[in-house]
């Protein structure tokens, strides 16, 4: 086992196996079967409201099995910035976007921020993080965070969230630009921001997930501070080879301009267009 991930233990044994002849598949692609309850079952290792319905199942296949780093990664950069300004981690009141079941809020709280709010898409990820880590969270939202009202934020505005933490959960299919950009603009103006994304998608040449040309649009504008950057084994594929991320922490200067915001809101119409053509 990984030692960074000592703390993850799962009781179970799941019986995990990948199928050898897709090893060369890409990440969204990735399938595997595993045993519970005397059944065996097969799911896309990208399938998160299965997996999290499973206790243990997660932390089985993408921490031991897969040997995912990234929510220490981003944490260990963090506290490297951190250490460099005029912020403790104390200080940092945690908005985690894609959240899961808690294991980036752990490993935050685990190096001193106090206190974190959850927000994902799945209803299943927010009874998995109090299944599983009921202390994770003070507060979780689930849904389109574009879609929230003020009513619906009320709570998460009360927290005044300082740190936008987004790990594992940028592009491919998951959080498009226009939810990472509504998210950042709830985030004090002098706050942080602590990312992972797979390095392809920060490449103007390679990226179609529009992350690449909004991180260009922060930094270009002065909205964005980038302190520590790091490339890093997220995990690796289902067969065996290491996959790349880059772990990103800066300050946030200002709000994304509602032009900007509606730039990135019709990306994401374009790519639900280019999803429906695919799976056509
Ligand atoms: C690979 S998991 C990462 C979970 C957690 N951050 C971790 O590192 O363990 C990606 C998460 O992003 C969530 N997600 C996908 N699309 C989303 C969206 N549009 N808004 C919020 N969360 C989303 C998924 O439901 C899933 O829980």
């Amino acid at each position: 086992m990984n030692s960074d991930l000592a703390s993850i233990e799962t009781a179970t044994d799941f019986d995990i196996r990948f199928p050898e002849a897709e090893a060369g598949h890409d990440q969204d692609a990735e399938w595997f079967e595993f045993t519970v309850e005397g059944e065996r079952r097969r799911l896309k290792v990208h399938d998160y409201a299965a997996l999290y319905d499973v206790p243990g199942l997660y932390e089985a296949l993408v921490y031991e099995t897969l040997a995912c780093r990234s929510p220490d990664r981003v944490a260990d950069l963090l506290v490297l910035a951190v250490s460099d300004g005029q912020r403790s981690m104390e200080d940092l009141r945690a908005l985690d976007l894609g959240a899961g079941n808690g294991i980036v809020a752990e490993r935050l709280a685990e190096r001193g921020v106090s206190a974190a709010w959850g927000a994902d898409l799945l209803p299943e990820a927010k009874s998995a993080a109090e299944r599983d880590r009921p202390e994770a969270y003070d507060g979780y939202l689930v849904g389109d965070f574009t879609a929230f009202d003020d009513e619906d934020l009320a709570g998460l505005r009360a927290f005044d969230p300082n740190l936008l933490v987004v790990v594992a959960a940028l592009g491919y299919g998951d959080i498009p630009p226009s939810v990472f950009a509504a998210a950042w603009n709830e985030i004090a103006d002098d706050g942080l921001v602590a990312f992972t994304i797979k390095e392809t998608f920060l490449s103007f040449e390679a990226d179609r997930s529009g992350f690449a040309w909004l991180v260009h649009q922060l930094r270009d504008r002065r909205l964005l501070q980038v302190d520590a950057r790091l490339r890093f084994r997220h995990r690796v594929s289902i067969g065996g080879e290491p996959l790349h991320y880059v772990a990103v922490v800066g300050r946030k200067f200002g709000a994304i301009p509602p032009e900007l915001l509606e730039t990135c809101n019709a990306m994401a119409i374009d790519e639900a267009a280019d999803g429906d053509a695919d799976s056509a």
